[in-house]
């Protein structure tokens, strides 16, 4: 056959589309768990043309081998073995990348989520009634069985941020189980910054919003293995909620930035506050230098260490240092800050000559608002392109 000819190419793509539903189920140490949760989906799926897509990060349990097994004798099963890449969302979103349904169906594989609701998911998006669809623990036969009073108020918090702030129409936007048309995946795909855990909201977040169905389900208890969910993961998320608020007018890693540079003014304001206490005491009088440039100099210091854990954290988490590599990267961290210092320095001794300040250790209202103002803009620009390059190589 003609591979170059416009007939082979429309079979092709009629062909990448040839199944109806793709379930795609990320794992993370769930090597118990996906042999049953597999099973169970033959059985509720059997009307269905389908794949199971699961996508598992290097399980230490090595999940990736029992779906592996399972891949060789079912025909419809397939894995993604990610050696490189962690993530929910990540897993989540690469494994939509390979998907050939019309229906993407993403579950968790701890079997926490019942499979039985997952034609009521499907059926409104092949008939075009939706473009995505939420089992929802908040709607008449929704319940969130023995889920802990602490992780309920997780979650009802995170749905009312999601709700308040982003306007989402969907009663439980922390669901993990949901279903969202391999159109509205591609409408929305180069836009969406796949970290943490909550993917769900991207595709409901995005414009334009989309027609969304909900399906109740009860939550169920965990059999095998433990929760991922960690406090970092729900910074994380805020961090989503208020990308996806902010994030039409700057980029996502430019706000991250600037959040994290939030924190470290704090940082900074408390440890200064915090030596300046010791001024009239002994440690104060034996200090090589003189005291209040010793205080500004610490506070210094523990702002650059918290900006580095936070952008190294969230900021640059695809690039994040890890082990030794932590050396390095402070140590190209502090050059970047300190080129910022004589940035800052330089933009206040040009727009202030003649205010006879010493241009280091001058603050607002010392200089006035515009001043200071505009040298930490020069100075954070200049430095988030400087961290970008160089202390963690992003390649953009
Ligand atoms: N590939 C991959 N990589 N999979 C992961 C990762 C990861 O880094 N982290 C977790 N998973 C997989 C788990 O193996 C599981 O199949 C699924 O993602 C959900 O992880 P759990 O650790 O079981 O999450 P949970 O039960 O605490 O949270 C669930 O409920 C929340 C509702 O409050 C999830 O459904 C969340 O998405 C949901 O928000
Ligand atoms: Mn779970």
């Amino acid at each position: 056959m003609d591979l170059d000819s416009p007939d082979a190419t429309s079979r092709n793509n009629t062909q990448a589309k040839r199944l109806d539903v793709s379930v795609i189920v990320p794992t993370y140490n769930e090597a118990e768990n996906v042999p049953i949760l597999v099973g169970r989906l033959q059985k509720v799926l059997s009307d269905y043309e389908f794949e199971v897509i699961v996508v598992d990060d290097d399980s230490p349990d090595e999940t990736w081998k029992v779906a592996e097994r399972i891949a060789e004798s079912h025909h419809n099963v397939r894995l993604l073995h990610r050696i490189d890449k962690r993530g929910l969302s990540s897993a989540v979103f690469d494994g939509m990348t390979l998907a050939e349904g019309q229906v993407y169906v993403v579950m968790d594989a701890d079997l926490q989520h019942d499979e039985q609701i997952i034609p009521g998911l499907v059926n409104p998006i092949l008939n075009g009634e939706a473009s995505i669809t939420v089992g929802s623990r908040e709607v008449e036969n929704g319940s969130y069985g023995d889920f802990s009073p602490s992780r309920r108020l997780v979650s009802w918090s995170g749905s009312v941020l999601a709700r308040r702030l982003l306007k989402v129409n969907a009663s439980d936007p922390m669901s993990g189980f949901f279903a969202v048309s391999s159109d509205r995946f591609s409408d929305v795909k180069r836009r969406i910054n796949p970290r943490g855990f909550k993917i769900l909201l991207e595709f409901l977040a995005r414009r334009p919003r989309p027609d969304v169905v909900e399906v109740g389900y009860e939550f169920r208890s965990r059999l095998h293995g433990t929760t991922k969910l960690t406090s970092s993961i729900v910074i994380a998320y805020l961090l989503t909620i208020v990308e996806l608020t902010i994030g039409r007018v700057i980029s996502a890693r430019f706000s991250a930035y600037i959040m994290v540079g939030v924190v470290g003014l704090v940082v900074r304001v408390v440890t200064t506050q915090l030596f300046g206490l010791l001024e009239n005491t002994s440690f104060a009088d034996q200090s090589p230098i003189s005291f209040s440039h010793l205080v500004t100099a610490l506070g210094i210091e523990a702002s650059v260490l918290s900006n580095y854990w936070g952008n190294n954290v969230f900021t640059f988490s695809p690039f994040r240092h890890k082990g030794r590599d932590i050396l390095g990267g402070l140590g190209r961290f502090h050059l970047v800050s300190a080129h910022s210092i004589v940035v800052s320095t330089g933009v206040i001794s040009i727009l202030s000559r003649g205010t006879n300040q010493d241009p280091l250790f001058v603050t607002w209202p010392q200089v006035s608002l515009t001043v200071f103002a505009a040298s930490i803009i020069v100075a954070t620009l200049g430095n988030y392109y400087l961290n970008t390059i160089l202390t963690w190589r992003t390649g953009s």
